[in-house]
């Protein structure tokens, strides 16, 4: 488990994470949203013991990041941002260089490599020098020098970046399938991510917590979640509408879009859950409309973020 206790860290008068506290189960994989310069790559950097806290500490299996840094850095591990690798290294020396800090050594140290050269994809590059990799490939070697040791607890900032949507998907596969027995963080600016891997999302801004949730839940907040979005075909939109407003399971009609022909309309349910679609497609059917899309909004997590995020630094210039 990671535990967080009203972390801080300062930089002269910048006050980058202010007192956040949180907890990591294993099994959940948590993310780190927020924008640029919110604080998520300072907070990982004090869980990884790479920046000391200004206040406040951490447990990483009941390690103290500062009173018991070493023995809590030993159970983690960590992919920096902009993957910092060293240039003139081949893939091959760096990962072995790797896996003799983590202390493996001989045959084990050899097949540790090895199998991790194979898990990310490395196996073409072994032999190249860092520097002359594309920066994919260069994320990539950053990526398996994190889960090298195969450590209990991964903190990973923004381990997609840079990397093409195969491998991306490659990626977030490998996440999901170590969650499994390991404690993940990652942090990440790509929503659908969230979405794919995260159990979990922490919301950042300004160095403070603003939500703590599940994908759903944080989808849940959005104002078009469980909507009807259709499109009709349709001579009489007016009388089409007059009908529609008298659903009794809809709270308020917005129309999307009107040309001569075709009618946009997105209505909003008075309760979530409600079978608003059923009402919907009936009436529909019995007005004789063409109806060419209908479907049921499940609320879009970039609107759900911007909505926090710029509510939170409104509060901080007043
Ligand atoms: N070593 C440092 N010295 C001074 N200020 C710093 C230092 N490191 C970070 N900061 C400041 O702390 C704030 C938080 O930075 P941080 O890198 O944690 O943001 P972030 O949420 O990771 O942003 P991004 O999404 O751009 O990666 C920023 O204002 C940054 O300029
Ligand atoms: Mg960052």
């Amino acid at each position: 488990m990671i535990k967080a206790t009203h972390l801080s860290k300062s930089f002269g008068k910048k006050v980058a994470v202010d007192n956040i506290s949180f907890m990591v189960e294993r099994g959940e994989v948590l993310g780190f949203l927020g924008p640029n310069a919110a604080g998520k790559s300072t907070t990982m950097r004090m869980l990884t013991g790479f920046l000391p806290p200004t206040s406040g500490t951490a447990l990483i299996g009941g390690e103290d990041i500062v009173e018991g840094s070493l023995a809590a850095r030993r159970k983690i591990g960590y992919l920096p941002e902009n993957a910092p690798v060293y240039p003139d290294m081949t893939v091959l020396g760096f990962l072995d260089f790797v896996a003799e800090i983590r202390g493996f050594s001989g045959a084990e140290k050899k097949r540790t490599v090895g199998e991790t050269i194979e898990r990310c994809f490395l196996s073409g590059v072994r032999f190249q020098t860092i520097n002359t990799l594309s920066k994919g490939f260069k994320q990539r070697v950053c990526f398996a020098q994190s889960i090298l040791h195969d450590p209990e607890y991964l903190i990973m900032d923004e381990p997609t970046d840079g990397l093409d949507p195969n491998q991306k998907h490659e990626v977030r596969g490998m996440i999901r399938e170590m969650a499994r027995e390991k404690t993940i963080i990652l942090s990440t600016h790509i929503l659908e991510e969230v979405d794919a891997v995260c159990t979990r999302a922490i919301i950042i801004a300004d160095g403070r917590i603003v939500a703590d949730d599940t994908p759903e839940g944080l989808r849940a907040r959005s104002p078009v979640q469980g909507a009807v979005h259709f499109t009709v075909h349709t001579g009489e939109g007016e009388s089409l509408l007059q009908e529609l407003q008298k659903i009794p399971s809809i709270r308020s009609l917005e129309v999307l879009g009107k040309t001569q022909s075709e009618l946009t309309v997105r209505l909003h349910p008075k309760d979530i859950g409600a079978p608003l679609v059923n009402d919907v497609s009936a009436r529909l059917g019995q007005e004789g409309g063409q109806v060419t899309s209908l479907f049921v909004e499940e609320g879009r997590l970039d609107d759900v973020f911007r909505a926090i995020t710029a509510s939170a630094s409104k509060k901080e210039q007043e």
